[in-house]
């Protein structure tokens, strides 16, 4: 039988799944223009419903990232509960849904030395999402309001593919949800039209290796509790 040749030679897909984590700290360096583009070319390859697409990023940087981490963090401290997700937050968490948010929490929070009952350095640690983390640039990604929760599936999988094409190149990313929950604010700030809904952010940049946060790596389910293998009745 002929030897199946490797579509993708070179390329360890599940070394780099094993080396992934989310980057809470970043190099105060820019990264090239030339990188980003071609991030975003490979991440243009996502497939879609219908091949629809229904993706489109703001790319922030430099000063215009200056501004809009200044202008976000400033509303968002001002008006904490001012959250106005353009999706559906989750309903709640039970059971090991809990369980894998508490593990993940408390795991970013000892990194940081955090101790579960300051509030107050709990809240300071989450207000870092609107700095992005300090990294240098950010994509603010929204999808097609018409398409549905397909359309918030495909653009996870382009979050997904981007920071997976990302992480290949030594650039470093964390998604975040939690710009998309201000989704009133950063619709104002971008001049978003209606029918565009917020996603999330993808703050990436180099990734600042040595800080304790990004230190920690989170677990997952083993297989038996995922995977439902299916006998034929
Ligand atoms: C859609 C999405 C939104 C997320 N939003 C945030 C966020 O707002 N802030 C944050 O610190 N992490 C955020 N994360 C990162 C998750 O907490 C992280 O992926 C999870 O805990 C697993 O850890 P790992 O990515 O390091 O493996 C988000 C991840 C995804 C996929």
């Amino acid at each position: 039988m002929a030897a199946v040749t490797p579509t993708l030679p070179g390329v360890d897909f599940s070394n780099l799944m094993e080396r992934r984590w989310s980057c809470r700290a970043f190099r105060d360096e820019p990264l090239p223009d030339d990188l980003l583009t071609e991030l975003l070319a490979t991440a243009q390859r996502t497939p879609s419903w219908c091949n629809s697409q229904p993706w489109q990023v703001h790319l922030l940087g430099g000063d215009a990232l200056a501004w809009f981490r200044t202008e976000l963090a400033g509303r968002v401290a001002a008006d904490p509960l001012g959250v106005a997700s353009d999706l559906p937050l989750p309903g709640g968490y039970h059971g090991v849904y809990d369980e894998r948010r508490r593990a993940a929490g408390y795991a970013l929070y000892q990194s940081l030395g955090i101790d579960r009952s300051d509030k107050a350095a709990r809240a300071a640690a989450m207000m870092e999402n609107y700095d992005f983390f300090g990294a240098p640039n950010a994509l603010i990604v929204t999808t097609d309001k018409a398409q549905g929760p397909y359309g918030a599936v495909d653009c996870g999988a382009y979050v997904t593919n981007l920071m997976n094409a990302a992480l290949d190149r030594g650039v470093a990313t964390i998604a975040q949800g939690a710009i998309g929950v201000y989704a009133g604010v950063v619709r104002d700030l971008l001049d978003l039209p209606e029918d565009r809904l917020v996603v999330c952010a993808v703050a990436l940049g180099w990734p600042a290796e040595e800080h304790p946060v990004n230190g920690f790596r989170t677990d997952r389910a083993d297989l038996t509790d995922v995977v439902h293998v299916v006998a034929a009745p």
